[in-house]
C-alpha cells in the first residue's frame, strides 16, 4: 500500500515563531505534503493566534499549499484577504454560519480548494447536503482553540462515518483531522478513514527536531491508508 496515500499537513501553530520560515522549509524539506495555518480570533474560540500577514510571509518561504483552518467569526469579512495573501485552500467551520453554502462558493469562485470543519459535538449528518460542494472535510478531534490537546477518541466512529459518506457522495473529497495527531493515535484516525493528518506539536513540539517527528508520524502510518478499509467488514458495519 502506497504511504504517500496518508498526507501530513503540519500546523505552524506550535512552531518557534521567530524560526517561522525556516521551519516550514525543514517540514517542506522532510517531506510535509501542506501547511496548516491555524487563524483564531478571540471570539469563536477562546484563543488569538494570527491573521493573513502570516500566509504572506510564508507564501515565498515553501512551495507546498498553504491551508487557512479559520476559526472566526463572520469569515465572510476575511476570505479575500486570505486568498490574496496566498492560501490555497481556506477552511471554515460548520458552527456559526447561516450561509454556509454560499461561503464555500464563494471561495471556489475565487479559485480556491473548499473546506468545512466539523467540531467534536456536531455529527457527521450536517454533512449530507452540502459534501458535494468541497474539496476537504475536516473532522476536530479535540475542541478547536489550542494545540497539544488530548485526542477525543469519540470522534472515531464519525471519522468513519464521514468516511462513507465522502465514498458515496464525492469520492475525491479529502477528509483530514485535527488535534492531538501523534504516532499513538495516527494510525487510529486512518484506519478509520482520515487521508490527511494535522499535527502541531507532535511535529513541531518535538524536542528532537522537525525531520524526526515527521519521519515518525510516517512510519505510524506506512502501510496504512484510508484505502485499506474501503471494502472491509468493519467499514460495512459503521
Ligand atoms: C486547534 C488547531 C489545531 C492545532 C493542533 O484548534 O486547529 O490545528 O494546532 O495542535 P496539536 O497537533 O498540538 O493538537
Ligand atoms: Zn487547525
Amino acid at each position: 500500500m502506497d504511504k504517500s496515500a496518508v498526507k501530513l499537513a503540519p500546523s505552524i501553530l506550535a512552531a518557534d515563531f521567530a524560526r517561522l520560515g525556516e521551519q516550514v522549509a525543514e517540514a517542506e524539506r522532510c517531506g510535509a505534503d501542506r501547511i496548516h495555518v491555524d487563524v483564531m480570533d478571540g471570539h469563536f474560540v477562546p484563543n488569538i493566534s494570527f491573521g493573513a500577514v502570516i500566509i504572506q510571509s510564508l507564501r515565498p518561504a515553501t512551495r507546498l499549499p498553504l491551508e487557512s483552518h479559520l476559526m472566526i467569526s463572520n469569515p465572510d469579512f476575511f476570505l479575500e484577504q486570505f486568498i490574496e495573501a496566498g492560501a490555497d485552500s481556506v477552511l471554515v467551520h460548520w458552527e456559526g454560519n447561516n450561509n454556509l453554502h454560499r461561503t464555500l462558493h464563494r471561495i471556489k469562485a475565487l479559485g480556491k480548494r473548499a473546506g468545512l470543519v466539523i467540531n467534536p459535538a456536531t455529527p457527521a449528518a450536517v454533512l449530507e447536503e452540502i459534501l458535494q460542494d468541497v474539496e476537504q472535510v475536516l473532522v476536530m478531534t479535540v475542541n478547536p482553540g489550542f494545540g497539544q490537546q488530548h485526542f477525543l477518541n469519540t470522534t472515531l466512529p464519525k471519522i468513519r462515518r464521514v468516511r462513507q459518506m465522502i465514498e458515496q457522495i464525492n469520492p475525491g473529497c479529502d477528509l483530514e483531522v485535527d488535534g492531538g495527531i501523534d504516532a499513538a493515535t495516527a494510525p487510529l484516525v486512518v484506519a478509520s478513514g482520515a487521508n490527511v493528518l494535522v499535527a502541531g506539536s507532535a511535529v513541531f513540539g518535538e524536542s528532537e527536531g522537525v525531520a524526526a517527528a515527521i519521519g515518525r508520524l510516517r512510519t505510524a502510518v506506512d502501510g496504512l491508508s484510508h484505502l485499506t478499509t474501503n471494502n472491509s467488514e468493519e467499514r460495512t458495519l459503521q
